[in-house]
């Protein structure tokens, strides 16, 4: 199995527009590499692939990843879009790729009538873009070859979505973390995860890669430096640190981690500091634009 990431940052990406915060200063001068938003490539063969998540960024993603150029005057080696919820940084990506090429979006009923409901995306020519509902523990094969499978993690409907009362935890249709089986290897693939419980522990058992939601260092994280109001756990997605974090409580597992969906204000991005340090010697490693992985 190869794996690409595409982007490695959450929604907004490094640096963001709207943001002075040090790490986004720091990604304007060139001192921190920049992350284009949350997206990954993936194929068995290394000339088919399926895109999971398709990132407000992908046409930039599209033009600087070979694997993904054209392979005629108008073929795409991509197969496939799979998508782990509604969220803005993973679904409007599907608008850059309108251009009359066959491609099969695989999505949960819930989010795939997010995009029904919009009339933005029927821009996806039916006739050519097919859309699959899959279900949740139920595997499926975008690839020849990849058996993927959906399940719930605990997470909220997309911020546009949210009404005045939001479950921050909920489990269902609108979150899913991705299990990805080929060649005898088993990764598995959770943007947004907003707590780590102990299902979610003993299915990863398994893994021989896991890809991770790393939006924050700490839950306070925006707050406490005046980027934002809301917490890790008010966005959906469990801190790395703390005692609840997901270093904590993913912490026997032996397998390569990776934070992936990486947001600008989160601290472990600055290489020399000590939440980087943290994060080391606890066996994780931080995603990068462009970084490849075959497990
Ligand atoms: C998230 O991961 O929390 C969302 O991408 C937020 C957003 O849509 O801006
Ligand atoms: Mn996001
Ligand atoms: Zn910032």
């Amino acid at each position: 199995m190869h794996i690409k990431v595409l982007g490695a940052g959450a929604g907004g990406g490094l640096p963001q527009w709207n943001c002075g915060c040090r790490n986004c200063a720091d990604a304007r001068s060139g001192r921190l590499p920049a992350m284009s938003q949350s997206s990954l490539a993936v194929s068995v063969d290394g000339q088919g692939w399926a895109v999971l998540n398709a990132s407000p960024d992908i046409r930039q993603q599209f033009a600087v990843t070979p694997q993904l150029a054209p392979t005629g005057l108008r073929d795409s080696p991509l197969r496939a879009v799979v998508l782990t919820n509604g969220d803005i940084d993973h679904v409007a990506g599907l608008l850059t790729l309108r251009e009359k090429t066959r491609f099969t979006v695989f999505a949960t009923s819930q989010t795939l009538d997010i995009l029904d409901a919009n009339a933005v995306f029927a821009v996806l020519d039916p006739a050519l873009v097919e859309k699959s509902r899959i279900a949740l523990d139920s595997p499926f094969a975008p690839l020849d070859g990849l058996e993927v499978t959906a399940f719930a993690v605990p997470g909220k409907v997309a911020l546009y979505l949210e009404g005045d009362e939001v479950d921050t935890n909920a489990m269902g249709e609108q979150t899913v973390g991705l299990r990805l089986s080929a060649d005898g290897h088993t990764v598995y693939y959770i943007p947004g995860c907003a707590k780590v419980t102990d299902d979610l522990l003993a299915r990863l058992a398994d893994a021989d890669l896991v890809l991770f939601d790393g939006t924050v260092w700490r839950n306070d994280e925006m707050p406490s430096t005046g980027t934002g109001a809301k917490t890790g756990a008010r966005m959906g997605h469990v801190a790395m640190d703390g005692p609840d974090g997901s270093i904590a409580r993913l912490a026997g597992l032996t397998c390569r981690k990776v934070f992936v969906h990486i947001n600008n204000t989160n601290p472990a991005l600055q290489p020399d500091g000590p939440e980087r340090a943290a994060l080391s010697a606890a066996g994780w490693q931080i995603a990068a634009d462009g970084m490849e992985i075959t497990p």
